[in-house]
């Protein structure tokens, strides 16, 4: 196992740190001209300025020096090949080859992957057209109407974004729901808004044992069959997309209606297997398909193109340099396009679920910091909100702006104002404003003497925070295909650099075993549970729970 801080370049990256902190951004700019053009990339219709990074480029240089030794390349070719890279689940990892074009072969092992995917997208793609043509009826002959995705995480996540960012190409006759929340207020208000004749249900589970999923799933099963009188209904308004088909048909569903996929498919890498069908049902096969040759060209970029100039490792080294050298722990996802905001909620799975960890593969405790905390909205609303502190609070955090130069619809003029305030926020991030700079400001604006001293230090903006700019030339789907693929591949490039598998989530498991549980013990019905069996206050809460239901 490596250790990344025995690395030649990880000390010298340290030995950097404190010279670019004495500068900063403005400086960096003002002294090198061709900065902004030297530290940009582009791939697949996405510019990447990372500009203004405090970076220069001797650490530049380190930090693809960091990549090389912690063989970012070696692993890549390693995870592209199908070797056990998810090494605690013993799996491979390769949802690329659900992107690979038609003609493509995917040989693993000697078994060719391509094969069966092709026939599960093939059986999707005439699932779908039905629904979107009108010939999949419900049990009484209507046309489906509304298609519900029961489903959560990466069963959730990435439909739900795709077909809110696409949704300009929606089909027009079929509204899309996403359940994932298990409280019974996100189904209630879905189900009160459908009838059972017209809708469809897909339930999205890679494992089929999801509680949240499964009660929601037998919560609308109830619902159809209390409607339809027979639960011969199921067969015309349930789906299935799993890798678990004893478990799809133990829950009533046939299997003629399940959509499988495989287990070196991760639950947050699953959007391009049938966990995708809300999307293709939503926006035709064909956009799907876009969607899926977007993301293979960003594969190939990021298989082929040098370390230096590869959109995903770029990406990835900036992370690197602001969470563990400059202690940015924190990381904003801010789109420019309202279409785009569940795109933080996604990207909040996909790094925190994989990187979110503090042990090696070898089990061994990771030395330096590993996922920075990812958050995000639509950025104008953020500006009106959280920005406050991003500019002038004492936590730094580290900004993803995503902006899209073609916004798809014809108000020019508000798309500029969108526009314009992306530019003017990545700018008043890296320059800040200087005492001076206030000053004279307040001074031009007439302000007293007694004034100014009074309000400068509130006006001063540090500055030297820094950001990526993300522009994707529209918002399609072969450009955002591509996007998440790049995003993908960073976070699988920052896992390399700290040393964790990023295919596994452990994490999640405890929780998991705890709620069970406590489950059973808010039941009025059962025993209540003894004083030594939880601590005093997971007691009380549970206490508190019986006495209301009683
Ligand atoms: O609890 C976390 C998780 O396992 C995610 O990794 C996954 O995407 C989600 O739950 C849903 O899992 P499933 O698709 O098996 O229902």
């Amino acid at each position: 196992m490596h250790d990344i801080l025995q690395s030649t370049a990880w000390p010298a990256l340290a030995a950097r740190r404190d010279a670019l902190l004495a500068t900063n951004l403005r400086t960096l700019f003002s002294t090198d001209p061709d900065r902004a053009r030297r530290m940009q990339a582009r791939a697949c219709g996405i510019t990447l300025d990372y500009s203004k990074n405090l970076l220069c480029a001797d650490t530049f240089a380190l930090l693809i020096a960091l990549a090389e030794e912690a063989e970012v390349p070696a692993r890549t070719r390693a995870l592209f090949s199908g070797a056990r890279v998810n090494t605690t689940e013993d799996r491979a990892v390769l949802h690329m080859a659900l992107r690979c074009p038609p003609a493509q072969r995917w040989l693993v092992d000697g078994v060719d992957l391509a094969d069966a995917v092709h026939a599960v997208r093939r059986r999707m793609r005439a699932f779908a057209e039905q629904l979107r043509n009108g010939t999949w009826r419900g049990h009484r002959g209507d046309t489906i109407t509304d298609v519900v995705n029961i489903g959560i995480g990466g069963s959730d996540l990435g439909p739900a974004m795709v077909c809110e960012a696409l949704r300009d190409h929606a089909h027009p006759g079929l509204r899309m729901h996403f359940v994932s929340n298990v409280d019974g207020v996100q189904i209630g208000d879905v189900l009160r808004g459908c009838r059972p004749e017209t809708t469809l249900f897909i339930v999205a589970s890679k494992t089929f044992t999801t509680q949240e999923t499964l009660a929601n799933a037998r919560v609308a099963r109830a619902w159809l069959i209390d409607s339809a009188g027979s639960a011969a209904a199921v067969a015309r308004h349930f789906v299935a997309v799993s890798t678990n088909a004893a478990a799809v048909e133990a829950f009533g569903i046939h299997p003629d209606n399940m959509f499988g996929f495989w287990d070196w498919v991760g639950g947050r890498f699953s959007l391009w297997s049938a966990i995708g069908l809300p999307i293709m049902v939503a926006l035709g096969p064909e956009r799907f398909d876009a969607l899926l040759a977007g993301a293979h060209a960003m594969d190939e970029h990021f298989r082929t193109a040098p370390l230096a100039a590869n959109l995903p490792v770029l990406m990835a080294l900036c992370g690197i340099w602001n969470v563990d050298f400059l202690d940015l722990p924190s990381q904003l996802i801010a789109p420019y396009h309202q279409r785009l905001h569940r795109l933080p909620a996604y990207l909040q799975q996909l790094d925190m679920e994989s990187n979110g960890k503090s042990v090696r593969l070898d089990g061994t405790p990771t030395p330096c910091r590993t996922s920075p905390i990812l958050w995000g909205e639509q950025g104008i609303n953020g500006q009106h909100a959280y920005f406050q502190l991003l500019h002038q609070g004492t936590q730094g955090v580290a900004v993803d702006f995503v902006g899209v130069l073609d916004p798809g619809h014809q108000d020019e003029a508000l798309h500029r104002i969108a526009f314009a305030n992306l530019i003017a926020q990545a700018e008043a991030l890296m320059r800040g404003r200087s005492a001076a700079e206030a000053e004279a400001e307040m001074r031009a604006a007439g302000l007293s003497a007694d004034r100014i001293r009074q309000l400068l230090p509130h006006r001063v903006f540090g500055g030297n925070r820094p950001s990526n700019v993300l522009l994707l030339d529209r918002l399609d789907p072969h450009t955002l295909g591509a996007l998440i693929a790049a995003y993908e591949h960073r976070t699988f490039v920052q896992g390399v650099i700290w040393g964790v598998n990023s295919f596994d989530q452990w994490g999640v498991e405890l929780g998991k075993q705890l709620a069970a549980r406590v489950l059973d013990e808010l039941d009025p019905a059962s025993a209540a549970p003894a004083f030594d069996a939880h601590d005093a206050s997971t007691l009380g809460l549970i206490e508190r729970y019986r006495a209301w239901r009683q």
